[in-house]
């Protein structure tokens, strides 16, 4: 493991106070344009209207990069303090706390989600609450863009947290209710000297 992944396992405080006490300029997520792959990815499908999710917005970068897509968008997080700064930076984004393991949100609310870096925190236990409230929020058709750490990551522990999944893993977890429409190795852009490795997937409600 490499001494910024050490740190961060070893001190990590809980999500609020980590806001609360860090400038999010230097998060290791901390990405200010639209994630490559997600950009790839809207091009590619000519994708720039509906309802978007940026789940766990943290920093708030991608739900930004999101609306001047020109999708609508609503950025979310279970941090108090990250919202409350998120706020800040755009009028335009409905930036609100909601834990999506136990979301307010109505049924088919969102055409389109992205998950960059939260699936990846949850507990194995934790797993199934995140599908049914993702299924449930998303829309006929909807899409999951969900980027996770990769297994191939050596720089983090196997056991901890954020936890490390193969492309195996993810079309195991996801494809009764997902048609898996992409599962492609990437990186984690950020402020890391080395970028961590990291799977990228597009997965298509069923
Ligand atoms: C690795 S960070 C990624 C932040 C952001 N998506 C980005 O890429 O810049 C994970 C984020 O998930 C949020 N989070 C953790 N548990 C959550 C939950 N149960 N519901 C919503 N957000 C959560 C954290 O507060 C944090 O902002």
């Amino acid at each position: 493991m490499n001494d910024d992944a050490k740190n961060f396992k070893e001190t990590f405080p809980g999500w609020d106070d980590y806001y609360k006490d860090n400038d999010v300029k230097s998060m290791p997520w901390y990405e200010e344009k639209l994630d490559h792959d997600l950009e790839n990815e809207l091009n590619t499908r000519s994708l720039n209207s509906g309802n978007f999710l940026d789940l766990g917005t943290g920093p708030g970068t991608q739900a930004i990069q999101l609306s001047n897509y020109g999708f609508d968008v609503t950025g979310t997080d279970i941090s108090n303090s990250a919202i409350e700064r998120a706020k800040k930076l755009s009028d335009k984004i409905d930036f609100l706390v909601d834990d999506i393991l136990d979301s307010k949100f109505p049924d088919k609310k969102f055409d389109y989600i992205f998950d960059r870096g939260v699936f990846h925190v949850f507990e194995k236990d934790q797993r199934a609450q995140y599908l049914s409230q993702i299924k449930r929020i998303l829309n006929e058709n909807g899409i999951l863009f969900l980027k996770c750490m990769s297994k191939e990551e050596k720089n983090l522990p196997d056991d901890g947290m954020p936890h490390k999944f193969s492309k195996q893993d993810i079309e195991d977890f996801f494809n009764s209710d997902f048609e898996i429409q992409k599962i492609s190795t990437s990186i984690f852009k950020g402020t890391l000297d080395e970028f961590p490795k990291a799977l990228f997937s597009v997965l298509k409600k069923k």
